[in-house]
């Protein structure tokens, strides 16, 4: 037992205990036995060893710029003998994955053992919905299980690290990235960005069934001018902290092991070289002390920037800065050995881009058993098991939002005597895993016409028919459709995106319905019978075709595997909708980006539209469009409906160190059970900096009988009236706040505190 008091006596001829402590005080620090294993490690490696620690590869399924020759699977053994590969991203199979693993560790002169990363966004083989559809459900508990699954599946396979999740803020439906994020606020962003590192890293990253996260892209990534994909980033310090850092700094304190810098600059400097976020911020300010990686190539991509000239100042500025592993630009490979032995950067970077490597490695467990993660006998039973399956398909009904329902035409019943299914996405199998599920098969998925064979009667006919393309203007099978129509009882549309229009590389300039799929719609509403369209996408489009139209509307994003089994329980009731936009959904792209929590302006628009919008008023507006969103953030409709009380407040001010609660009544004033999504807003009337219009700061997701009332609080205190004021401080400031309580952004149900 080595304690305090045997270290004194250790240190011999001390006469006073103040020499003592001084004694223990200089004594070399008692190294943890992660750190002595890492140091001894690093006292071995040869400088080329150490720079192929911090090289990462991909494996068979490239996703980024193709490559001249892309490595084959021999010259990936061949780099892993020769100590020259981290880890390798993007490749699957317990097989397979065991096979690398024993090369690294059996082969390679210090046997140190792979990462083996994926872009596992929302799911491996059982794929959920896309995370901005998942953010809809604003349902923390079934997202952290989701992503919970994710991780055992990967892990079965012997993935241990995702690049997930994708945290960065967006307000641009444009970017088509927004698929991969959880929308527009932070709050929500912020909460859901947790969830999800909880979900993947469980209480113990060196357990076999959970995995190691890469919060992604670090940072502003969601924000790039004109919606264009890698474009530029500008922004005041202000509102780069208070609406697209939180989500980051949400993760960090969920105990993230891995961040990854973004390609897009940032105040004209690359994020992967920028080091007021990864230094200042990330390290400083957050006291992050795990691996940063570089996106794909993005250090070499500096000099695309002009930020450098060429590799080797790109490679400097990168390890610098607090890149610690170079994702397939081979530069700190190649370039970091020559660059150190000629003194143009100091070993210690290298040296601390090498003890983080090899403290996730350690996190991970893989020093204990590299071969823990990826079992064939567990991949066999886990991957795609009923429970995996039933996860996805309990996050997918939560996900999807009714939109409109004008005519009660949902929930449709199950004896309809003729259903028509119209539309590219009724059949299909491919689309509705969405972006970023190459792993996911087709094969796997239960089609919407699966779903509603399985759900309705045996007397129910359901006629089927295209109708229209995803891609081109052909018109030509919309006779068929209008016929399918004419003779049926109702029609279902499954129209939307294909899983390409979303996702990275994927923005769009036109967020209306792909090709034909708008005019098919009119032409089957036409004839008049009950129509309901299901909307399949990565983002918010723009859908104001159908405002006013008696067809109801779902936004059902991608789903992924279990997308027949969702839409069919909630199309004929066994699901109540309970989906709630993460994002706005704008009336034009001209509107973007646009979000809830705007500024008023000095001329803020005070008309209601009645009057033509093209009249000229010096206000700030369009003179061609509402300036609201068609529907707005945190909306959603349900089959039964609810009622709101006034806003309580149990006292009508408050110091800093006191709190307030505000309450409402919550009624089910419907026919059934349901759940409704009470979200609470604050609204700072004057601040030393504008304010905007209001902001979330808290919600419940409440399930009511039909007929119940229930009383929903809110606890407020001054953090949540803080924010960055004129000085950069952040703190509250004394004043008149209001609050509304309300289903969505736009409720005017409010208290002045
Ligand atoms: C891609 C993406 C990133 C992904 C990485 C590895 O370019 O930007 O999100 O994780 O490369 O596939």
């Amino acid at each position: 037992m080595f304690g305090l008091t045997a270290c004194l006596i250790a240190f011999g001829g001390c006469d006073t205990p103040q020499k003592a402590i001084q004694a223990v005080q200089n004594a070399p620090k008692m190294l943890s036995e992660k750190e002595q294993k890492i140091e001894a490690l690093l006292s071995k490696m040869t400088l080329d060893e150490k720079c192929g620690q911090l090289n990462f590869v991909v494996g068979p399924i490239l996703t980024g710029p193709t490559l001249q020759n892309p490595p084959t699977s021999a010259d990936l053994e061949g780099q892993i003998r020769a100590g020259q590969i981290t880890g390798i991203f993007n490749t699957n199979g317990a097989k397979n994955i065991r096979h690398l693993q024993e090369v690294a560790v059996k082969s390679s002169r210090l046997g140190i053992p792979l990462l083996i990363g994926a872009d596992i966004i929302h799911g491996y083989k059982t794929i959920t919905p896309i995370p901005l559809g998942e953010s809809a459900s604003w349902d923390l508990a079934a997202i952290e299980k989701s992503a919970a699954v994710a991780a055992a599946e990967c892990a079965a396979t012997g993935i241990n690290l995702t690049f997930a999740p994708m945290v960065d803020i967006s307000r641009d439906a444009r970017w088509g990235r927004v698929a991969e994020g959880a929308g527009e606020d932070p709050y929500l962003g912020s909460l859901i960005a947790a969830a999800r590192v909880r979900g993947f890293q469980g209480k113990n990253l060196a357990a076999a069934n959970t995995i190691a996260t890469c919060i992604k892209h670090f940072a502003a990534y969601g924000a790039p001018e004109a919606g264009r994909e890698y474009n530029t980033v500008d922004m005041s310090e202000r509102r780069l902290r208070e609406t697209y850092l939180p989500p980051y700094r949400a993760a960090v304190e969920a105990g993230a092991a891995t961040f990854m810098s973004s390609f897009n600059e940032l105040d004209g400097t690359p994020a992967t070289a920028n080091e007021f976020l990864l230094d200042k911020i990330l390290r400083k300010e957050w006291g992050f002390k795990g691996l940063v990686m570089s996106d794909w190539a993005s250090i070499e991509e500096m000099i695309g920037h002009g930020s450098v000239a060429n590799r080797n100042e790109a490679g400097a500025a990168a390890l610098k800065a607090g890149v610690d592993m170079d994702m397939m630009s081979y530069i700190y490979l190649k370039e970091l050995p020559k660059m150190v032995a000629a003194g143009q950067i100091d070993l210690k970077f290298v040296d601390q881009a090498v003890r983080r490597t090899l403290a996730l490695k350690y996190d991970l467990g893989l020093f204990t058993n590299p071969y823990q993660y990826g079992d064939e006998a567990t991949e066999a039973s886990v991957i795609l098991s009923k429970e995996n399956r039933a996860t996805a398909l309990d996050i997918a009904k939560k996900s999807i939002v009714l939109l409109q329902n004008p005519n009660n035409v949902l929930p449709l019943k199950k004896d309809t005597k003729t259903i028509g299914l119209i539309g590219a996405l009724g059949e299909d199998k491919v689309e509705h895993n969405g972006t970023w599920s190459f792993f996911g098969e087709a094969k796997d998925v239960v089609s919407v016409a699966e779903g509603i064979r399985e759900k309705v009667g045996k007397s129910t006919k359901i006629l089927t028919s295209r109708g229209a393309d995803l891609y081109n203007m052909d018109k030509s099978g919309f006779a068929e459709a209008v016929k399918v129509a004419e003779q049926s009882d109702v029609v279902v549309m499954a129209v939307g995106e294909a899983a390409v229009m979303s996702g990275e590389a994927a923005s769009r300039s036109d967020i209306r319905l792909p090709a034909a799929q708008e005019d098919l719609i009119r032409a089957v509403m036409a004839v008049g019978k009950p129509v309901v369209v299901l909307t399949f996408h990565g983002r918010p489009l723009e859908l104001s075709f159908l405002e006013n139209q008696p067809a109801s509307v779902l936004a059902c994003w991608s789903l992924g595997t279990e997308t027949g089994h969702a839409i069919a329980d909630v199309v004929f009731g066994d699901y109540n909708p309970s989906g709630h936009l993460p994002m706005s959904f704008p009336r034009k792209v001209g509107q973007v980006p646009i979000y809830y929590s705007y500024k008023n302006t000095g001329r803020f628009y005070k008309g209601n539209y009645s009057e033509a919008p093209s009249e000229r008023v010096y206000q700030s507006k369009y003179r061609d469009v509402k300036n609201t969103p068609l529907f707005p953030f945190g909306y959603g409709l349900s089959y039964t409906t609810f009622t709101y009380s006034d806003v309580k407040l149990d006292q009508s001010e408050m110091t800093n160190n006191q709190s307030i609660t505000a309450s409402i009544t919550l009624t089910n004033t419907g026919k059934m059970d349901g759940e409704e999504v009470v979200q609470m807003y604050l609204k700072d009337d004057v601040g030393s900096v504008t304010r905007p219009v209001r902001e979330l700061k808290g919600f419940q997701k409440v399930m009511l009988k039909a007929g119940e009332s229930r009383e929903i609080t809110f606890k407020i205190t001054a953090s949540d009236l803080a924010f960055y004021r004129k000085d950069m401080s952040w703190g509250s400031e004394a004043g008149q706040f209001k609050v509304f309580i309300g289903g969505n952004s736009e409720t005017m149900n409010h208290k002045k505190q």
